[in-house]
């Protein structure tokens, strides 16, 4: 017999029975919805499914905010413990008057009052194909605004190089192109290529390189004005520039710029378009906490993780040397970063023991700078972007928002490599700002007399974190699975660690699965 339900009576039908997010999944199953960006992007459970239930959710950071969200619309009691005073985790936004603290000591953020004036000094940018994330951001109204990685006037500097002065990503990158698009053509030009292509297409790969990398009519590459013009002139204006002359080829090999900075676009996270929150990363935190705040013990320190008859048992510490306090429940979601988690009491099982320990994190640095005026802008047409530097510093990231305000704040400094990360991490705030201000010097002259105020993050001491990402591709199998009643998130649980999209997969993920096992499936 032939099936009479139509696509959309179905669809209502499983809506009616699970919740939308079934319904989203069947939508996929159907074909009616690309699958290519939008897997698992709700975890809606069906209301009421959690009703009579509890879960300790250990960290009030993306994943357990996320968890708390998804589980407490279902009617799960949710408890989150946060050690620290404050929602969020990783996601920091630094403000005037903040105050960011680490194991040994504290920085008073001294920029000045402005919308503009502000550093993610975590999270800072989110793929376009992040849809778990974005969908929050849709769904709690998070405005959004484009982050830009790719700038052509941004610079590539290495001090061995082009005498040690900085270079434009616009020639680097159109003169590696036509180099390369001119050794190609000579191979086609000649014979060795005659086996593996045909006479027309032969003919077509010579028609695309010299338009590819602007070659001349004998098939070389003698510059392009796609890279601008003598003396730095960026357009023609009123009477054509004269060409500059390309980079050296040989330099552009032995430079590191081609080390993934330069195809650092192409990796599928880093991709165009990036966005960013209106006003500050944070902006997704405020979100979360204003819906799950209520739940939200803070300044609680979990000291044990244990298996009870119930579920789970949690013993913490309430504030510094304060009270101990003991939280049960049906389940737990723990998403408290492996390098802080290892040491604490616990009752998982070897593996998951093992898991936890084989995790490590990179000790990332950022170091973010208030200037006195928008040199970038004003002095090199650089609106937002990267510049790649081979000294320590790494990278100096534009501000892609608060253009041609009277001030603004750059990052100074943006490190994951471990051993500078330590270098920095073992500095105290003020010798990281003077490391970071000479080396700033080098990419752009006059630097120093530019900035006003400085704060640095070395993820690695930061309490509660000891670390900004886990340094693996792929989570431990046993961080993905329950131990006994004890779930785990955040980005270490995910195949995209370092992103609040994995923290959020994750959550959604362990949410699920304790729903299925409460429903009994
Ligand atoms: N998501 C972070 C960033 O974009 C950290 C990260 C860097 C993660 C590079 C993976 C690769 O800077």
């Amino acid at each position: 017999m032939k099936a009479t339900i139509s696509k959309r009576g179905f669809l209502q039908a499983v809506g009616a029975a699970v919740g939308v997010g079934a319904v989203y999944r069947s939508m996929q199953a159907l074909g009616l919805v690309s699958t290519e960006v939008a897997h698992e992007v709700w975890a809606d459970l069906p209301r009421g499914s959690g009703e009579g239930k509890s879960v300790a959710i250990l960290g009030a950071g993306i994943a357990g905010m996320t968890a708390a969200y998804e589980l407490s619309k279902a009617g799960y009691r949710c408890t989150i413990l946060e050690a620290a005073d404050r929602a969020g985790g990783r996601n920091l936004t630094a403000r005037a008057g903040d105050v960011v603290g680490e194991v040994d000591g504290r920085q008073r953020v001294n920029f000045s009052e402005g919308d503009h004036l502000y550093a993610n000094l975590g999270p800072a940018r989110i793929p376009y194909h992040h849809g778990t994330i974005l969908g929050y951001c849709k769904e709690f109204g998070v405005g959004l605004e484009v982050f830009t990685n790719d700038n052509r006037a941004a610079l590539f500097h290495n001090r061995e190089r082009f005498d040690g002065r900085p270079v434009s990503a616009r020639r680097v990158i159109t003169d590696i192109r036509g180099y390369i698009a001119e050794l190609l053509a000579k191979a086609v030009d000649g014979t060795s290529l005659d086996s593996a292509l045909t006479v027309e297409d032969k003919e077509r790969l010579l028609q695309m390189l010299v338009q590819y990398g602007d070659l001349n009519a004998d098939h070389l590459y003698k510059g392009t004005k796609r890279g601008g013009y003598r003396d730095g002139r960026l357009n023609a204006g009123l009477k054509a520039g004269e060409l500059d002359d390309p980079l050296d080829f040989s330099d552009l090999l032995k430079s590191d710029f081609w080390e993934y900075k330069l195809h650092f676009d192409d990796f599928l996270d880093q991709n165009p378009t990036l966005l960013q929150p209106v006003g500050g990363m944070d902006t997704i935190a405020k979100a979360f906490e204003e819906r799950v705040g209520s739940f939200v013990r803070y300044r609680s320190v979990v000291e044990e993780i244990r298996k009870s008859p119930k579920g789970v048992r949690i013993v913490y510490r309430s504030g510094l040397g304060g009270a101990v306090g003991t939280l049960d429940a049906d389940f737990a979601i723990c998403s408290i970063p492996a390098p802080v988690l290892k040491d604490i009491q616990n009752d998982f099982a070897p593996e998951t023991k093992a898991a936890i320990e084989s995790v490590a994190f990179a000790p990332a640095i950022k170091i973010a700078f208030q200037t006195r005026r928008r040199f970038w802008e004003e002095d090199h047409a650089i609106y937002g972007g990267i510049s790649w530097t081979d000294q320590d510093i790494t990278q100096i990231w534009y501000p892609p928002y608060g253009y041609h305000r009277d001030n603004g704040v750059i990052v100074g400094a943006y490190v994951w490599n471990k051993d500078i990360g330590l270098r920095f991490e073992g500095m105290s705030p003020e010798e990281r700002l003077r490391v970071a201000i000479e080396e700033g010097e080098r990419v752009h002259p006059g630097y120093a007399g530019e900035i006003e105020a400085g704060v640095s993050r070395a993820w690695g001491k930061v309490p509660f974190q000891k670390g900004a990402w886990p340094t693996g591709k792929e989570a431990p199998a046993a961080l993905q699975r329950p131990d006994g009643a004890i779930y785990f998130a955040g980005d270490q649980a995910s195949a995209l660690p370092g992103w609040q999209e994995g923290a959020a997969l994750a959550a959604h993920a362990a949410v699920a699965a304790i729903n299925e096992r409460v429903m009994g499936k």
